[in-house]
């Protein structure tokens, strides 16, 4: 493209070879840092080698299991609260759910990885981080064809606007918390108490800034996007949705959905991941060669592009029988082992797999569980929801 090599990975084996095996040779590189770089820094979805590897670990502790299903309550809490105002709406109303769903999600990140503290404006940081996102598909579709950094996109005096305010309640927070440190165990508190194996030293203000924009953005768009085309499926399909709603039912009881019901919800779970299949929120892995390197057939010239396609492996003819069909039973548990782990993706693999994965999976599904105990949602018959750019 414009006369930089770019090669599109499809084949699992191959994918594994560049996500997994050989994981060292294919870095984040000058896109990724390009598209995100200006708002991320050089903080854990963005950097590369020795540098993320101190971030990551990090931040690992929060992200176990055991401490994730601690986040229960405040997830179930956040969707009973956007249960409660659609409660306030006359019946029929119409709501945006992709809105709603970011609102949701945005709510439980604030709540969970990063307790939210009493002084902080949540309505302004929410949309501070809505239109700081708004640009994103423009920001990396002009770093895929390499156009110079200062070509302007839609949106663009907005984003700089809320990036600036963010960055600015962000850095309050944590002046906040350096006056007063407290044995916190909470996101900002790793971060802040993490220090460099190779050097010794704590990470900056800058760096813990960058990580924290990083959680708050990468933690909730991504699951706010499964949640919406999974709602969008369910409407589609009234007889999958009324099997979810049995099995809600049946896990509950007919009453309030808690943490210990999230674990018999194993069919809406199926749900959730053949959604995230159709429409994987991350539809694109970037990567850059580090250096020449063989891949199948394929010599690779060091700084060549190396994309996997997420959303066309999943819709794949040869990896799926009739891709394009919602099927939530190729979810199940036999199936799902049959099939090669490298032809689902939608949280990536390798050293760099989403490290919000269980956290999401808990999230979409305490989410669905709170709203769809109440709540029968309908597309509007002329609504036809678009992909990608605007
Ligand atoms: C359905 C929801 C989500 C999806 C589909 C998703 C998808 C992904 C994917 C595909 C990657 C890997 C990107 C790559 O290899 O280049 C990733 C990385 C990451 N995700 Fe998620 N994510 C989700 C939710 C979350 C949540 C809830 C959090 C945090 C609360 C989170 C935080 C991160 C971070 C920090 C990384 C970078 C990890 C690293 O490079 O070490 N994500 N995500």
């Amino acid at each position: 493209m414009l006369g930089h090599d770019t090669i599109y990975v499809m084949a699992p084996d191959l994918i594994r070879t560049v996500l997994l095996d050989e994981a060292d040779n294919f870095k984040k590189g000058e896109i990724v840092r390009r598209a995100l770089g200006p708002a991320l820094g050089d903080a854990i979805l963005t950097a590369d080698g020795s540098r993320w590897r101190w971030q990551r670990r990090a931040v690992a502790a929060i992200f176990r299991q055991e401490r994730v299903r601690g986040f229960l309550p405040a997830m179930i809490a956040a969707a009973e609260r956007t249960r409660n105002r659609w409660h306030s709406l006359p019946s029929g109303a119409e709501i945006d759910v992709a809105q709603e769903m970011m609102r949701t999600t945005f709510d439980i990140i604030l709540h969970t990885v990063l307790p939210v503290r009493d002084n902080i404006d949540t309505e302004l940081m929410k949309r501070s981080v809505t239109h700081y996102l708004e640009p994103t598909s423009w920001i990396v579709a002009l770093a895929m064809i390499g156009a110079p950094s200062w070509v302007p996109y839609p949106g663009i005096y907005r984003a700089r606007q809320g990036r600036k305010q963010l960055h600015v309640m962000l850095e309050s927070l944590i002046g906040q918390a350096k006056q007063s440190p407290a044995d916190r165990n909470d996101l900002l508190s790793l971060l802040m108490n993490a220090t460099d194996p190779e050097t010794g030293r704590p990470m900056t203000a800058m760096d813990v800034r960058d990580n924290l924009l990083t959680f708050i953005t990468a933690g909730h768009e991504t699951t706010a996007l499964a949640l919406t085309w999974t709602l969008y499926l369910l409407s589609l399909h009234p007889e999958v949705e009324r099997r979810v709603k049995r099995e809600i039912a049946a896990a509950t009881g007919g009453g309030p959905v808690r943490p210990t019901h999230i674990d018999a919800l194993g069919y809406t779970h199926q749900v959730i991941q053949e959604a995230m299949r159709l429409y994987p929120p991350a539809a694109l892995i970037v990567r850059e060669a580090r250096r020449d390197v063989t891949l199948g057939t394929e010599h690779v010239r060091a700084g060549t592009s190396v994309y996997v396609p997420v959303y066309a492996v999943h819709r794949h003819e040869t990896l799926w029988r009739e891709p394009d069909r919602f099927d939530p039973s190729r979810f199940e548990p036999a199936a799902a082992q049959a099939r090669d782990r490298y032809s689902y993706l939608p949280f990536g693999a390798g050293p760099r797999i989403c490290i919000g994965q269980n956290f999401a999976l808990l999230e979409a599904a305490a989410v669905l569980a709170t709203l769809l105990s109440s709540f029968q949602l309908r597309i509007r018959p002329s609504h036809n929801p678009s992909l990608g750019c605007g």
